[in-house]
């Protein structure tokens, strides 16, 4: 195996005298998908956080940091006031590089839209240009918490497929926390199925199949099956 991209022990993550975190164990290869799966409230959210380096009050070690990372959330949290090509090249001060920010439009199926003001997109659109926005700064590994909660089944599936062609174009791992067990085994190389405050890693499912995949497949349907029951074990279910 190469070397990861990203090595962390979380021994122990507390918030106050509630312990939220003990004995994660999370590693990334370069250009691995990884989904996180468990309860609301068992700390996905403040991993992600470890992950990106903006909490570092915890216990444990960081082996191999992840390096330059960008974050996408359920919501896209543009700024209205800004063009969608502003939006996506907001993160340098005042000049951007056009160029990139253009092919990015192209690759997430905005064009034409890049003088566009947020209020004039849907949904998805703005969830697309919240995805460039993270592309924008070529990071290693992008973060995504809940991306596709807030848009309809079939757009969601669109953006999985968009999320999937992006990460092999440009060669970037993915580590995404989702509720949703079928876009978790559909997007992912390993699923991690996490347990209810203090949360470890219950289970670990490798989904062993070449992309593109077929929804359809045979293995999802078997490996799903799997993860229900260990939710349901761990009573997140
Ligand atoms: N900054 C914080 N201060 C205090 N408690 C927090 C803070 N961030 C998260 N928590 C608590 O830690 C737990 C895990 O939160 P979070 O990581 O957001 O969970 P998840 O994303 O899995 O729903 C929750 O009980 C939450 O209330
Ligand atoms: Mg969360």
């Amino acid at each position: 195996m190469s070397e990861p991209l990203l090595d962390i022990r979380v021994e122990r993550k507390s918030f106050g005298a509630t312990t939220v975190l003990t004995h994660v164990h999370l590693a990334l290869q370069p250009r691995e998908a990884v989904s996180l799966l468990g309860p609301s409230g068992c700390g996905k959210s403040t991993l992600l956080r470890i992950v990106a380096g903006l909490e570092n009050d915890y216990q444990g070690e960081l082996l191999q940091g992840a390096g330059e990372v960008a974050f996408v959330f359920q919501e896209p949290r543009l700024m209205p006031w800004l063009t969608v090509e502003q939006n996506i090249g907001f993160s340098d001060d005042g000049g951007y590089d056009r160029a990139w920010v253009a092919q990015l439009i192209d690759e997430v199926g905005l064009s034409g839209f890049g003088q566009a003001l947020p209020k004039a997109l849907s949904g998805g659109m703005a969830q697309r240009v919240a995805i460039a926005r993270g592309l924008y700064s070529r990071p290693q590994v992008l973060l995504l918490d809940e991306p596709f909660s807030a848009v309809d089944a079939f757009t969601r599936m669109k953006l999985q497929d968009l999320l999937l062609q992006l990460a092999e174009h440009h060669g970037i791992a993915l580590l995404l926390v989702t509720h949703d067990v079928d876009e978790a085994l559909y997007l992912s190389d390993r699923v991690l199925v996490m347990d209810n405050r203090p949360s470890s890693i219950r289970q670990e499912l490798a989904v062993g199949l070449a992309h593109p995949r077929d929804r359809r497949d045979p293995l999802l349907a078997r490996l799903k099956a799997l993860a229900l029951t260990e939710l349901q074990r761990a009573h997140v279910i």
